[in-house]
């Protein structure tokens, strides 16, 4: 995700354009720049970092021009630098960009300008439209039709904003996947990523659909749809305040987020399939003699390891080779036995987490074979393993964690049925497996029509100290995952066991109403399962059972069956129960969901 902002009008553009960029950059913030543009041409500024490193370099300047574009950026393609911060400009810099998407096959397209005679100053796919807008401009004369012959080459995701001098009073925006509203109050015209940056302006916006593309004057706006068609601006009346908006209007960002999973799983996985083929050349690229790997070690801490834990097990069903799942700040500390025929999977949301970094340091040291699995383009963890596999969750604000952990569930599935080929074997049930991980994006929207049900079920906390969150196999790590955004941001206490271990011990904890959260998704195992929840039941524990398995509810007091998913993948559906479970929890209790109380998004310190 990254924030556009663009304006024309009777006053300077730029503290609009600041403005609004300021009030989205929850939306990325690892870099940042604007274009400035009269009849004497185009001013264009950007810097790697947040955006008050472009305030700084905007200082010194006066920059009085009263049209103009600005970018906060989510690096997606290309990490965090200056050259890779938007705006883009084509060499003959008469044209300046902002973009927001992914260009799914920009490489093809910039071999082609590259052989066209065209030089790129970045990494970033975004560069290669206001590349590919010259090349058709050379020839149409004429901004619309050149940007609508670059957009017939693109495929992918965008929301656009154009600036150039042949026509300096003027904004060219298209719109595809990303957001992009446009609008106007009395100075001026504009359009931007999302309501947040023109709210302080007014409230009457247009979100434009896709396909959709406008031509924004001082006075005047205009929008064509898919079809070329002018359209009659239908505006709407944006009902909440900034605060609100930057959360998508939930009462949180953690609940945006956790209605962004849908959407962020189908980022994460986007080309990942060729067919039923996977589509990892990150893989592929490494120079691992795969036939001597004989361990595989995923190392993260937190909500990370939890996924870990969950791939862990994946990889133990696909193919025969030691493997283990580690804390890091364990793994630093226990001599692990790993050397160059072991491939390291380090995990981590942020890339910045001090414990994960150090024990990615050692298994170099050691010289294994280092991935890294991270939400955030070049960050320290990205820049210093053999490669790195990035989810496209997009920035996560809450502090829970979220959107990251399903879509580093759905990656390191990918991730683990490549190694599993890599190793020799062929991963069971593959088709399937493929085919609803294809299908979890409508999966987990699914699922998140349980939202009122967890609502409901969160009021058995209500008087309760403790709860327990029990599963076996692929299970287990979804009940960790379960008690840790319990604890995390309601403070009841909760704990996950293996479920045929409670009978050693912890069901000694079961009382009257004690409340058991009890997963049952695994086919093979989940009468065992059972089982072991009719043990807590006969003690007075107030059960909820998640399953996708045919278990007569009637012994139950809450089952909530989740959709239908190839076992492999039905934990990825069940956290989403579960996250709600812990937000009402939370909610109800009167907590700060999205800042907890001792906690950091980030753990960078040891
Ligand atoms: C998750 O809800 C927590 N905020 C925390 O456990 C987090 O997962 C952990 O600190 C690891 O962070 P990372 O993924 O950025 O490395």
């Amino acid at each position: 995700m990254c924030g556009i902002t663009g304006f024309t009008g009777s006053e300077s553009a730029l503290p609009f354009l600041m403005q609004g960029l300021s009030r989205l950059e929850y939306r990325g913030y690892d870099s940042a720049g604007v274009t400035l543009i009269s009849p004497q041409g185009l001013e264009t500024l950007k810097t790697k970092g947040r955006l008050s490193e472009l305030e700084e370099l905007l200082k010194s300047r006066t920059l009085n021009q009263c049209a103009g574009i600005g970018h906060t950026r989510w690096a997606t393609h290309g990490v965090p630098s200056n050259l890779n911060a938007h705006p883009h400009e084509n060499e003959a810099e008469t044209i300046s960009l902002v973009h927001n998407g992914i260009i799914e096959n920009y490489a093809e397209l910039k071999e082609d300008l590259i052989h066209a005679g065209y030089h790129f100053q970045s990494d970033t796919d975004s560069e290669v439209i206001v590349q590919l807008l010259d090349y058709y401009y050379k020839s149409e004369q004429n901004m619309f039709t050149a940007l609508k012959k670059t957009l017939k080459m693109l495929r992918g995701s965008w929301a656009l904003c154009i600036v150039s001098v042949y026509e300096p009073d003027t904004l060219y925006v298209a719109k595809k996947e990303s957001p992009m509203i446009i609008g106007q109050y009395e100075k001026g015209t504009f359009c931007a990523s999302d309501a947040p940056a023109v709210l302080s302006y007014t409230k009457d916006i247009l979100p434009l659909a896709d396909g959709d593309m406008a031509v924004l004057r001082p006075n005047s706006l205009q929008v064509y749809n898919a079809a070329g068609k002018k359209m009659q601006p239908a505006f709407i009346h944006f009902p909440y305040d900034v605060q609100a908006a930057q959360k998508g209007g939930y009462d949180s960002f953690m609940m945006k987020e956790i209605y962004e999973q849908p959407k962020a799983v189908r980022e994460t996985l986007r080309g990942r399939f060729r067919g039923m083929k996977i589509y990892m050349p990150e893989i592929d690229e490494l120079k691992t003699d795969w036939q001597n790997v004989n361990r595989i070690v995923l190392i993260a801490c937190g909500t990370a390891y939890h996924a870990c834990i969950y791939a862990d097990t994946l990889l133990k069903r696909d193919a025969r080779i030691m493997s283990y799942a580690q804390p890091a700040s364990e793994f630093r500390y226990c001599s692990p036995n790993v050397d160059e025929h072991t491939v390291c999977i380090f995990v981590s949301q942020s890339g910045e987490t001090a414990d994960t970094i150090a024990a990615m340091k050692l298994a170099k040291a050691k010289h294994c074979t280092t991935i890294a699995m991270t939400n955030v383009l070049g960050s320290s963890l990205a820049r210093q393993t053999d490669t790195v596999v990035y989810t496209g969750a997009g920035p996560e604000i809450a502090v829970a964690s979220t959107k990251a952990y399903t879509t580093q569930l759905v990656l390191l599935h990918v991730l683990m049925m490549k190694i599993s080929e890599k190793l020799g074997y062929k991963p069971k049930n593959i088709t399937r497996r493929i085919r609803d991980l294809k299908r979890m994006p409508e999966i987990i929207e699914e699922t998140l029509g349980y939202r009122d049900q967890m609502k409901e079920l969160a009021h058995m906390l209500k008087d309760q100290r403790d709860a327990y969150f029990i599963g076996r196999q692929l299970d287990y790590p979804t009940a960790l995952e379960g008690a840790l955004k319990l604890k995390e941001i309601s403070y009841v206490h909760a704990d996950a066991y293996y479920g045929g271990e409670l009978k050693h011990g912890p069901i000694a904890l079961i009382e009257k109403n004690t409340v058991v959260v009890a997963l049952a998704t695994q086919p093979d195992i989940a009468a065992k399962t059972i089982s072991n929840i009719e043990e807590t039941i006969a003690r007075g524990a107030n059960v909820i059972l998640v399953t996708d398995q045919n278990i007569p509810a009637e012994k139950f007091h809450h089952v909530l069956r989740i959709p239908d998913a190839a076992p492999e993948l039905a934990n990825i559906t069940s956290v989403v129960l579960l996250q709600l479970f812990a937000y009402f929890a939370a909610e109800e209790k009167g907590c700060d969901i999205d800042k907890p109380r001792n906690l950091a998004k980030s753990v960078t310190v040891e």
